[in-house]
């Protein structure tokens, strides 16, 4: 017959804070007194499902175990035993992790299932509940008072905390997807005015392969760690941060980069809290872009109903989300894509026209279509579509370039736009998000445009953090379409 045992506690901290010791199946050696040694097996990441720890416990015993399930969203996690020295068979736990409604503590239950060999039940259900579970609990309950973090904004000023471990992509060269390699890492205790966040979504964004190529070496120096957004729940705060509290759930954009990783500290002024209906991914996959396609709709382009716009790589990330919204605002927008089916998409987001083009050849198409050609181009190709995008320029048309994925932009002749009394900008979305204030607006401009339908969510491609490099080939093959995010 299987033996169950369920023990629960209540932990005087923030659940993402027990969480993020918890999540990390390798870390029962720095805070469990039973366990003398914990390593993770073949090299894998200590929360990655399937990977199989060993201990060695203090009293010489040995165990295998392996993580079955992980999810950040719920704080639930199961394994089960693979291999041990103890005569526990068959053993499945289950962690589980709920707020108190206070926000500061921790509903913690733990709970599992075996057989045992005869006559051992009550001996093994002791010393998993006692020996396992209660002193489990007593001795994190230790860990986390050693860590002295836990005190939330305005109850005194805060001590520095322990780092915790995190996985992180890094860089040591610039070059191709391959110069992404994932490692174990730590972050610190959030310094004043941070916030330190449980990443588990990362927006991924052409920007992220310029810098990575080592296009802009002075925003990211070597080893470095790409990605400008995520999204999760705030872990704790610095000194000074009074308007979030642990157990937030926030989604950021961030000047510097390195956000490929599990933890993050960032500065809470470029830091927003996410609505209920908003989840983790859609919001790291659509912070930037919809910011981006914000400030292009409000701002830049100066839009009226009819204006005649022509946006490049219409069915990627950026592309989709700003088609279906200026759509919806009344423009008419063509695009230009470089397959059929990427065509299809993009007039289902809000193209009337679409051009399927894979070398950059589309001035006439979009002169025979809107007669003089377009009032606004939204350019995120760059110098190979250099000379087309001025031919297809209506007059007094104004010309973004706001990215260059077929190569840097020679420099601009002012003269060339004399001839077309026409308008250029290079303009950045950080800019336009300058002040807290400003970020939040835009932000909530763009959750209220997805709750209202106002933007068509544009599909998502999921890659773990480990993937991270085949999340770069797929971005480059020109195969991709919507947005692509890194799971933590
Ligand atoms: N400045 C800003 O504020 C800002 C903010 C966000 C994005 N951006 C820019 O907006 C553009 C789109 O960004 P995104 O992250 O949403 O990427 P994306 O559009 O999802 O992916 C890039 C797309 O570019 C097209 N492309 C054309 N030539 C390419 C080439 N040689 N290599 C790779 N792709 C090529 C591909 O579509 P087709 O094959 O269909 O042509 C590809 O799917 C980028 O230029 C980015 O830098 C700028």
């Amino acid at each position: 017959m299987l033996q169950r045992v369920l023990r629960s506690t209540i932990i005087d901290a923030p659940i993402e804070r027990v969480w993020a010791v918890l999540r990390d199946f390798n870390s029962h050696d720095r805070w469990h007194d039973i366990v003398a040694q914990s390593r993770i097996e073949a090299g894998q990441g200590s929360s990655q499902v399937g990977c199989v720890r060993n201990f060695a416990l203090k009293d010489g015993h040995q165990i295998r175990e392996q993580l079955l399930t992980l999810d950040d969203a719920q704080h639930k996690l199961s394994y089960c035993i693979l291999e041990a020295s103890v005569p526990l068979q068959r053993y499945v736990s289950t962690v589980t992790l709920k707020p108190v409604t206070d926000g500061r503590r921790t509903f913690w239950q733990w709970e599992s299932t075996f057989a045992t060999p005869p006559g051992q039940e009550r001996e093994l259900r002791d010393m998993v509940a006692k020996g396992v579970y209660e002193a489990g609990f007593d001795n994190l309950r230790r860990h986390l008072q050693q860590g002295a973090d836990l005190r939330t904004p305005g109850s005194a000023p805060m001590p520095m905390g322990l780092p915790l471990a995190c996985r992180r992509v890094t860089q040591s060269a610039y070059g191709g997807p391959e110069v992404l390699v994932v490692g174990d890492s730590e972050v610190p205790h959030p310094a004043q005015g941070q916030l330190r966040i449980r990443q588990r979504a990362i927006g991924v964004n052409f920007f992220d392969v310029y810098l990575r190529r080592g296009w802009i070496p002075a925003m990211l120096p070597l080893p470095g760690t790409l990605g400008m957004e995520a999204a999760g729940s705030v872990l704790d705060v610095g000194e000074g941060v009074t308007d979030f509290v642990a157990g937030d759930r926030v989604v950021y954009m961030a000047p510097q980069p390195a956000a490929y990783a599990s933890l993050r500290n960032v500065s809470a002024e470029h830091v927003v809290r996410l609505p209920a209906h908003v989840d983790d991914d859609t919001a790291a996959a659509l912070l930037l872009k919809g910011v981006t396609a914000d400030y292009l709709l409000r701002d830049l382009g100066r839009v009226k109903p009819a204006a005649r716009w022509l946006v490049h790589a219409a069915a990627g990330g950026l592309g989709l989300l700003l088609c279906s919204w200026a759509k919806r605002l009344g423009v008419r927008v063509v695009g230009t894509v470089s397959s059929e089916d990427k065509a299809r998409l993009a007039r289902e987001f809000g193209c009337e026209y679409v051009i399927v083009t894979k070398d950059y050849r589309f001035a006439d198409a979009v002169k025979q279509h809107f007669g003089d050609g377009a009032d606004v181009i939204v350019d995120g190709l760059g110098d190979a579509a250099r000379e087309e995008n001025f031919k297809a320029l209506a007059s007094c048309g104004h010309w973004i370039s706001l990215g260059q994925v077929s190569g840097a932009l020679q420099p601009i002749d002012p003269d060339l736009l004399v001839s077309k009394s026409a308008t250029f900008s290079r303009p950045v979305a950080f800019a336009y998000v300058p002040t807290k204030a400003s970020l939040a607006e835009r932000a909530q401009r763009v959750w209220d445009g997805l709750g209202d339908g106002s933007i068509k969510r544009p599909p998502m491609e999921r890659y773990s953090l480990e993937a991270a490099s085949r999340a770069h080939e797929w971005l480059e093959s020109r195969r991709s379409t919507g947005t692509i995010v890194l799971l933590a």
